[in-house]
């Protein structure tokens, strides 16, 4: 409705000042500069990105924002928390904050990480009518706006990872914000490049993370794109692998990721002992599970060719039952 409209408009300008002030605030605010200084991020590379800090204390975006927007509007936005004891107060606090934007360019939502080591690392905006996490991807509009032809896009775990790798020239990475990849992002992704690499961290939550996204990959995948998967050293994350290796380095380990089917494949057969046939028999059913949520499309016959040799199961009666889906590629 109109009245909706008008209030979404308002949250986009109310969003837009706030990070105004947050980077203003860094500008006076020395431990925040030696945190980035800390972290190598260059002054060039904070600007672009838009980097700001929230002053320790409980109250001074709700002060200084007082005048000029209803109470209910800075807890609409998602910067002031509101108790049901009526309590009112700054949800980010003494933390360095990171605007993020949609498609459009317009600030939606901030993430905001502790200086230190005190937990939750990131807080970031809960969903309000403007931010909607399973949709929106960190650093995406600033990947447009800063590459010549965006042919390919790296989607990373971490807000740093995205400016890290931003400032050694890989500008065309994008965040998810704190969730898993959904098939939202991914059909996003492939309405703007052909080529999709999921570079997460080199620990478990981040290959938990590449198989979550590779699920959510198996329903949109189409003929003609392409998702590989690189995985960094146990330890690493694309913002401190590029430091090591730089950017040369960095990309021509692309060369070395897996594709969809390869990951797929060496993914289920380090779960399942093909040896023996009941590991063989649970194997083909987790497969099949993941098939079924396949288009048909030329990378599935390749995936059923791989599984078949594999198996020494022959590929027309491999699956008869299990995957044949009437899923056509959704749009
Ligand atoms: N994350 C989050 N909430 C947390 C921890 C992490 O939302 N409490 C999200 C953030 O988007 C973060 C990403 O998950 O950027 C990856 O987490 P992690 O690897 O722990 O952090 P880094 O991005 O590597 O941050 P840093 O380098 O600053 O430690
Ligand atoms: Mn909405
Ligand atoms: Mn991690
Ligand atoms: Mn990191
Ligand atoms: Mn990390």
């Amino acid at each position: 409705s109109e009245a909706q409209r008008q209030r979404s408009k308002d949250l986009y300008t109310l969003l837009d000042d706030a990070n105004q002030y947050y980077q203003l605030q860094l500008k006076g605010s020395p431990a925040a500069i030696e945190y980035l200084k800390g972290r190598e991020l260059s002054g060039e590379i904070s600007k672009r990105f838009n980097i700001g800090y929230s002053l320790s204390g409980w109250d001074h975006l709700l002060n200084h924002f007082k005048g000029s927007y209803a109470e209910q509007q800075l807890v609409d936005s998602g910067l002031v928390i509101k108790k049901d004891d009526g309590k009112i107060y700054d949800r980010y606090r003494d933390r360095i904050m990171f605007p993020i934007r949609n498609r459009k360019g317009q600030v939606i939502g901030f993430g905001g990480r502790v200086l230190g080591d005190d937990l939750p690392k990131y807080i970031n905006s809960p969903e309000t009518t403007v931010f909607h996490k399973g949709r929106e991807l960190y650093g995406l509009y600033e990947a447009r706006i800063n590459t010549q032809k965006l042919d390919r896009i790296i989607v990373v775990e971490g807000y740093m990872d995205v400016i890290a790798l931003a400032q050694f020239g890989v500008s065309y990475a994008v965040a998810t914000l704190g969730t898993a990849t959904t098939e939202e992002h991914i059909k996003q992704l492939f309405r703007a490049v052909p080529e999709i690499i999921f570079c997460f961290d080199g620990d478990r939550a981040g290959k938990e993370a590449a198989w979550r996204a590779l699920e959510n990959a198996m329903p949109v995948m189409q003929d003609g794109k392409e998702i590989k998967f690189l995985f960094l050293p146990d330890g690493e994350d694309p913002d401190t692998q590029i430091r090591k290796i730089g950017k040369d380095a960095f990309e021509e380990n692309y060369q070395q990721a897996d594709s969809l089917t390869a990951y797929f494949v060496e993914n289920l057969h380090s779960r399942f002992n093909i040896t023996s046939d009941e590991g063989k028999t649970r194997f083909l059913k987790e497969a099949a599970k993941l098939l079924t949520k396949m288009p048909d499309t030329l990378i599935k016959d390749q995936l059923v060719q791989r599984l078949s040799d594999m198996t020494n199961v022959d590929k027309k009666v491999l699956f008869q039952r299990e995957i044949s889906s009437n899923n056509s590629p959704k749009d």
